[in-house]
This record gives structure tokens, sequence and C-alpha cells, in this order.
């Protein structure tokens, strides 16, 4: 039986259910709730309290499970008869507030570097497991014993606390036989498991999976400890590279807090249900119409026009300028910017309103075809603006009646692409979990009419830039909007591949007094998304929300700065693209070429900020 010797920290997850009613947030000046946790009862309510052990502990009860000879680097904890043994054993707290939907960590203030004790007996396998919080000493004395016992291989999960670019972690992932990674690897490595957000992948081949109802009381970190464990176990006991898929994904949908499945039930899961194994290299070969678009709009260096606004959103901007707002007006406006010279070099699709889409350029086509015969790739906003809940100022987007219908007729007119917008606003009370929810599932249905009908769906959240809050409020919105929206396309089964996110950036709002700075809204924003965004995505694309033009521009810098990043990131913007060229034009199309230059002079602002310097 082969031997595994988990090298991590035990910790001690402690659940708490909270209860809204009897709980005394405070909410501080920048609106964010705080909580006494003096854990003291007549202060504190809970549901229900379960204190379980997490970190390391998940790793060694999996193994355990799967019949492998396994225990943890300098301790005596044990996995035995259903149970884990801890006597004797240090464990770090963790704590896990559960409220409705959410939950939250508290993690200990100092980090307990993890120890390693020479084995007596040469494990097989090293499993440095993402509990592990590995110093710079751990990594040379472990790379000293492999170097001496040099049959035993090592398996690595970099989580997202290992700078992969500290020296001590490039030696462990250079030695490494087996890689796992929840967030995008600097390098690419060949033995190579990745966690998504909705798919294990491993040697091409890959499977889809999803937490059904229960995200609320088993932490993602656990899980993904359990998919890890899982696949080193199958593959350690010499299973097929798809059987561990399916044993690790089996696994996570069905273990249940503190209790993994034994290999023998796993066994029957999967042989009991049909499950799908894609292989990611045929995938490759046979790559589907939607994903070839999505690959096309989402080549490097370009980005995507926002030729979008509704008619009201036209309306307003052109009373303001004293322009005629009739249907001609309309016209030549739209025709200023598809007859800029060279717009192709910059653009790789532009998405236009019903209205446009449906006029005619100057050489007597409709602007669809105009478009694409530039090589650019038309896309049409298919949403129907917003609508309030009952009782309620939050607002859901409209447009999913005889959406199917619609798409089948801009497919026939050329438009290969669509954007569906939902827009949350973040005040004292909003967004409300039930309108993130109610907005992201529409989104979803919209993106499945979408690929039913072979046109690539931009799903767009918008975190409304309007408003006056802290970072860490858009911060937090934004990540759990992009985990809702989400875990709903992986419910509806949409091919993400083919289908691409547009985004905000992440910032204070607007009236807020201390505004971020373009470091921090580059941070922030690279943070969220490549911890909320699946690396499986075809891409992703930022709206400017109101950002000043140059604001836009140099925000767009420093997010690319703090690539790289699983997808192409780009921009597609309405207002700081066409702002100056509106300005320069006035409605007179004698200003027609100034308004052009005005144009292109963003276009070139914002390709060029695409680049790392
Ligand atoms: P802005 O860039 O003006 O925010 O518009 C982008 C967009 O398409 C909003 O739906």
């Amino acid at each position: 039986m082969p031997s595994i010797l988990i090298v991590g920290n035990v910790t001690k997850d402690v659940y708490l259910r909270l209860d809204n009613r009897v709980n005394n947030f405070e909410t501080d000046q920048n609106g964010i709730k705080w909580l006494d946790l003096s854990f003291d009862n007549s202060h504190f309510n809970y549901y229900s309290r379960v204190s379980i052990y997490g970190g390391a502990s998940i790793s060694l009860e999996v193994l355990s499970r799967f019949g492998l000879n396994a225990s943890i680097s300098g301790t005596p904890a044990t996995f035995l008869d259903g149970q884990f043994i801890a006597k004797d054993i240090h464990t770090t707290y963790r704590y896990i507030l559960c409220q409705d939907e959410n939950t939250s960590h508290l993690e200990p203030s100092e980090e307990v570097y993890t120890s390693w004790q020479v084995p007596t007996i040469n494990p097989d396998w090293i499993y440095l497991d993402s509990s592990a919080v590995i110093s710079p000493k751990l990594a040379s004395e472990l790379l000293d014993y492999l170097n001496l016992s040099r049959n035993t291989k090592l398996a690595l999960f970099v989580g997202r606390h290992a700078n992969q670019n500290t020296s001590h972690i490039k030696d462990l992932i250079a030695r490494a036989d087996l890689i796992i990674n929840s967030v995008p690897l600097e390098e690419k490595h060949d033995n190579n498991i990745y966690i998504g957000k909705s798919c294990i992948e491993y040697q091409g081949r890959k499977v889809d999976w999803t937490l059904s109802n229960k995200r609320d009381i088993l932490t993602r970190l656990s899980i993904h400890l359990t998919i890890a464990a899982s696949m080193l176990g199958a593959l350690a006991l010499g299973k097929s590279t798809d059987d561990a898929l399916l044993l690790a994904r089996a696994n996570a949908e069905n273990s249940k807090l503190s209790s993994t499945l034994n290999l023998s039930t796993l066994e029957k899961n999967i042989a009991g249900e049909y499950y799908r194994i894609q292989n990611t290299n045929e995938r490759k070969e046979k790559v589907s119409e939607i994903e070839i678009t999505a690959q096309k709009l989402m080549a490097p260096g370009k980005g995507i026009l926002a030729a979008d606004e509704s008619g009201g959103s036209i309306h307003k901007k052109f009373e303001s300028m004293n322009i005629p707002d009739d249907e001609q007006h309309r016209r030549d406006y739209r025709n200023i910017f598809f007859t800029t010279p060279d717009i192709e070099k910059y653009v790789s699709g532009i998405i236009l309103f019903d209205e446009t889409a449906r006029q005619t350029a100057d050489n007597g086509k409709k602007f669809v075809e105009y478009i694409r015969d530039l090589g650019i790739i038309p896309g049409i906003k298919v949403d129907q603006g917003l609508v309030n809940f009952e009782n309620s100022d939050e607002k859901y987007t409209q447009g999913l009646d005889g959406l199917p219908e619609r798409l089948k007729d801009y497919y026939d007119m050329g438009a290969r692409f669509a954007k569906w917008r939902a827009a949350f606003e973040i005040t004292d009370n909003s967004p409300s979990d039930a309108a993130i929810k109610k907005n992201c599932e529409i989104l979803a249905d919209y993106a499945r009419d979408c690929q039913a009908a072979n046109i690539v769906p931009i799903v767009e959240p918008e975190v409304v830039y309007d408003g006056d809050y802290p970072i860490k409020k858009n911060i937090d919105y934004t990540s759990k909007i992009l985990d809702q929206l989400f875990d709903e396309l992986t419910r509806k089964q949409i091919n993400l591949a083919g289908c691409i996110l547009k985004v905000n950036m992440v910032l204070a709002g607007k009236r807020q007094e201390k505004q971020s700075t373009p470091a921090e809204v580059g941070q922030a924003t690279a943070k969220v998304l490549k911890e909320h965004v699946p690396q499986e995505l075809a891409g992703v694309v930022f709206l400017s929300g109101g950002q000043s033009v140059t604001q836009a521009t140099e925000n767009l810098h420093e997010v690319i700065k703090n690539g790289p990043f699983p997808w192409t990131v780009t921009f597609s913007y309405a207002r700081a693209l066409q702002d100056p060229a509106l300005q320069a034009w006035q409605g007179d199309n004698t200003n027609a070429d100034s308004a052009r230059q005005a144009f292109r002079e963003r276009l070139i602002a914002n390709t060029n900020a695409l680049k790392v310097d």
C-alpha cells in the first residue's frame, strides 16, 4: 500500500451560524459591519456551533479513506475507524462565520510555520498541502531530504498563500512531481492538477463540478483540500486520469462537513452515474463556433467598443448638448466611430443597439455588414433595461421574453455576440442577496439562450461606480456577485470557453471622499478577478462606468500590470472611448474628422495601456 506523508497544519475550524435577529452588528462610518467577537455568550448568539478539524486533517482523512498509509509529519495524528485522532498536536483556530448564505473566515493573526520531521521509513509520496505555511527553512530541509530519498515523489499544492515568486517556493515547484493549484500558475507545468471554480483539469482531461446547495457551510478551502487529496490518492493507487477526476468530483460533491467518503462508496458512486469527461485536447481540435468567436473577440492587444447605448441614454447625452435626438443624428453619431481610420487595428468587436444594427452605412450596406467587412465582429445589446423589484428600489434586468427568437434574427443579420447588463448599486442596504441571486439567474438564462443560438454571451454584472462607498465594499460585493454568477452559469451548464465577462473595476464610489489610487484599483481588481473568475472563461473586459477618460486608461494599465491572468483582459468602454468624440462632433458633421481623431486617440491610449511596461 503506497504511503503518503502529509506536510501541513491541522486547523480547528469553528463554524458559527449567526442569528441575524439578535446579533448586534455595528456599522462604521464606511458602512462596514462589525461584530464584537468576544465569544461571550451574553453578547453573541448563534443557532449552532460546529467545531471540526480542518487543514491537514482533511488530507489525512481523505487519503486514509482511500486505504492509503497516510500520516502527518511531526505529529502522532491518525485517522482510525472513521475518526481523526489528534492527541497532543498543535492546531491553529479558524472561525467561520455563517450568516444566511455568506461565510467569512477569521484566521489567527500569527502564521504558524509548518514543521517537518525526518521520517524513519521513506514514504512513496510527500504531500505539501495548502494548509502548509512554508518557510524557507522547511523548503530547504524537505529538498535536502528528497535529494537523499530519490524514490520519494513530491506533491505540492500551491495555495494562494504560497508566493510563487519567492525562491524557496520556486525550488519546490521545480522539484515537484505533481502540482495542484487553484490560483493560476505563473509558469506551465506538465503534471498539473488545476482546481477551478467549476472544473478539475489534469493532463488534458476535465470534469465539471458544482457545490450545489451546501456552499454556505463547507469552505472552498476544505473542498479544495478534499479534491486535491482525492486526486493524489487515486493517482498514487494507480487509477487512470479519468477515474481520478471522477472520484475527486464525487468526493467534493457528496462529502459532508467533516465526513468525506470511502473509496468503495466513491467507486459505487461513479459507476452508478453518468459523468461526462471532456478531453480538453480534443476540445481544442473541435472547438465550437462560439469558442472560436470568443477567441477572436479576445484577440490580445485589442478591445471591444460598446456603441450600444439605449435610446434613453443617447437622448440624455444629446439633450445636454442641444443635439437633436432624431434617427439621422443617432446614425451620424455612430457612423463617426465605425468610419474612424484603422479602427480594426484596435477593436475586435463592436456592440450595437438594435436601431443601429438596422441602419445603413455610407456605402449603402447595413452597419452590421459594414463592420463585418472591416474584420470586426458585430455584437448586439439584447437586454431591455432595468425594472424595479416590487416594493424595492433595487433593480433587475428584463428582456428574456422572446429572446430565443430575437437572437435567431440577430444571428441571421450577422451578429455573433451579445451583451446583457445587470446593475447593482451599493447603498446601506443594497445590493441584497435576493437581488444578486435574481440578476445572476437571469444572466445565466440569457447566456444559455445565446449559446443555443451560436451567439457568444457577454455577461455584465456591474457594480455601479456612482455611490458613496469605500473600496472594501466594492471588493466584497464584486467578489460575491462573481461567485454567484459563476455558480449560476455552471448550474445552467454554460460553456465558459464561449462566454465573456464584462465587469466593473474595483474602486471606491465616485462620491467617496477618499478616491482609490490607480495602484489600489489595479491590485484590488486583479486580486478579485484572479480569485473569483474561473480559468476556463474566454475573457474579461471592463466597462468604464463613469470614470474619467484618463482614469479609465490609467486604471486599466494598472490592472494589466498586476497580471498575468489566465484569460485576456481588455477594455469594452462606451463613455471612456466615445465622450471626447461626442464633444468634438457637437452634432455637426463638419466636425466629423476631429471627432474621429479624438476617438482614435482613446483607442491608441487604451490599447497601449494593455501593454506591460
Ligand atoms: P461605459 O464604459 O460607459 O460604462 O459603458 C460600458 C457598457 O457597455 C455598459 O453596459
